[in-house]
């Protein structure tokens, strides 16, 4: 049994992280979508509203043999790995840009748990700069996020900001 988490805020989902998702799901039997409760962060979702509306993506993920589940964590990447009897921590790099830091978490929460190795899959190009903090910021001064962030979730941020898109 092949068990991989993978991590973050998905303070939004992108479709950056859908398609780190869909890449990962040949590689385990199943991967659980592990959404961080940060205290220190005023996020835009609550961590119930982002684990619910990432459900009903990934409900409609063709996930072929790889059982795809959602829950939430606080505290450390490591312990919520190891609590899951998780083999692997999957990270998405978009550039050279996000090495260095996902590289010293990679190394750091291998000192944490030696047995769980960290998964880095590269994401598609047309995804390459997309963050959540980008969507956000975009979104709030009325760009148009289209194509970058899943359609259930824009309206989701347009029902937060309510104002129109
Ligand atoms: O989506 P993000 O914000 O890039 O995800 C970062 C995340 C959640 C993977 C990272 O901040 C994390 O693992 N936080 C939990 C606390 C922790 O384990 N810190 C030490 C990492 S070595």
């Amino acid at each position: 049994m092949r068990r991989a988490i993978f991590p973050g805020s998905f303070d939004p989902l992108t479709n950056g992280h859908l398609d780190i998702i869909r890449r990962s799901l040949p590689l385990f039997d199943e991967i659980v979508i592990a959404v961080l409760n940060n205290p220190e962060k005023q996020p835009m979702f609550s961590v119930d509203e982002r684990c619910r509306m990432i459900e009903k993506i990934a409900s409609t993920v063709d996930s072929g043999t790889c059982r795809l589940t959602v829950d939430s964590f606080s505290g450390l990447t490591a312990d919520f790995a190891r609590k899951k009897k998780a083999s692997a921590i999957i990270r998405g790099i978009r550039a050279i840009g996000d090495y260095e830091y996902e590289l010293r978490m990679s190394l750091m929460n291998r000192r944490l748990q030696p047995e769980i190795e960290t998964v880095f899959l590269t994401a598609a190009e047309e995804y390459s700069f997309v963050s959540s903090t980008l969507m956000k910021q975009v979104f709030e001064l009325g760009g148009r996020v289209d194509g970058l962030v899943p359609e259930s979730i824009i309206a989701k941020m347009r029902a937060k900001l309510d104002r129109d898109y």
